[in-house]
């Protein structure tokens, strides 16, 4: 079998592979595809060396499958081209994820949205994915209301230029005694082409109420995902949902807090019970052992934790709890390679 990695250079490309090779693709042959800039370049692959390819030339070798974390004006253009050599394509980009015939998957839900006409399926956005699994045998159980989600999300969902935005200022802090409020310039100026911010702020002791871009009515694009996405997957656009998305200077996963009114009573015993049985999902809630889950908790795990979980108090049938996940395994890679894994089983 031949699947295309494009993006096969990129933070959630490289997980890609290291998730392919962990879940038994190691011996099908890898096309990684990636910008012009890349092409000729040689990675590795379980052991094998492999050189980088354009999307074109990953097309010309027909490829059954391919995996596409590229951004999305690489998605729009591209993803059509592979599915008309009879490719399936798994996108992790926003371009396709709301069409109306794009599935929009997270396998432990809703696989049975993928027809057997499909040739393109959406990857949900990271945050949305965790929280989504995290909540979802609540909803198949009393049917949720309306969730209220602050998010806490990792630099590494903004891609490898965020992350050397913050190991530079990191580097720059250690030797240097001044205060953040007066860096600005003086850094810009001393640490050169080593400085070349993501983000519109400095992020190492600072965050920021910003994800993606604002929209006219305030709500940004990364809070817009969690309010479309999630009726999508669970598939009731009743369901109401608002959001604030904040980035935190964090490497190791998104964590949410998450407030869910659901139109009938629980029992707080059978909610920790259907989260314990949730699959790709763990149970880490102890407070009397601080036992609550972290970024450093989901850090290159595949599975999503859940803690803090209790009655919010001021209002009926209404829930309180905090989920964390690696939003470059289960937010990104991991997904999209455990939805091949079920489009290769039903083939
Ligand atoms: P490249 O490394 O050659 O720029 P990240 O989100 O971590 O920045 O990664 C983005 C990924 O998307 C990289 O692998 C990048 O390749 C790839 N990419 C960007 N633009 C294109 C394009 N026009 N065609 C194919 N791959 C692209």
């Amino acid at each position: 079998m031949k699947i295309a990695v494009v993006g096969a250079t990129g933070l959630v490309g490289s997980v890609m592979l290291e998730e392919l090779s962990l879940r038994g693709f190691a011996n099908h042959e890898i096309i990684p595809a990636a910008s012009p800039k890349s092409v000729g370049k040689t990675i590795d692959f379980a052991g094998r060396k492999l050189t980088v390819v354009s999307p074109e030339e990953a097309i010309a070798q027909k490829p059954q499958y391919a995996i596409f974390s590229a951004g999305a004006s690489t998605s729009r253009k591209y993803a059509p081209l592979f599915a008309e050599v009879g490719c399936t394509v798994v996108d992790n980009s926003s371009c396709w994820r709301m069409h109306d015939d794009v599935p929009l998957v997270v396998p432990e839900i809703n696989m049975n949205a993928v027809g057997p006409n499909h040739r393109i399926i959406a990857n949900p956005n990271c945050s949305t994915i965790q929280m989504v699994l995290a909540v979802s045998r609540l909803h198949w159980r009393y049917q949720i209301k309306r969730l209220v989600i602050s998010t806490y999300q990792s630099i590494t969902g903004t891609g490898i230029k965020a992350v050397r935005q913050l190991e530079a200022e990191e580097d720059y802090f250690a030797h240097h005694e001044v205060l953040s409020s007066q860096l600005g310039e003086t850094m810009m100026q001393e640490l050169g082409d080593q400085y070349q911010p993501a983000y519109p702020y400095q992020i190492f002791r600072n965050l920021f109420p910003h994800g993606g871009d604002f929209n006219p009515d305030g709500y940004t694009t990364e809070e817009q995902k969690l309010v479309d996405e999630t009726r999508k997957i669970l598939g009731d656009p009743n369901i109401q949902v608002t959001a604030t998305v904040a980035r935190v200077p964090v490497v190791g996963g998104h964590s949410e807090a998450v407030n869910i009114e659901f139109y009938n009573e629980y029992d707080i015993n059978e909610v920790r019970q259907l989260i314990t049985d949730t699959p790709g999902v763990i149970l880490a809630d102890d407070p009397a052992h601080n036992l609550y889950p972290m970024p450093i908790t989901a850090h290159n795990r595949p599975e999503v934790f859940v803690g803090r979980v209790r009655r919010d108090n001021t209002q009926p049938c209404t829930l309180n709890l905090w989920c964390v996940g690696d939003n470059l395994r289960k937010g990104a890679a991991t997904n999209a390679v455990q939805i091949l894994e079920r489009l290769v089983k039903k083939a």
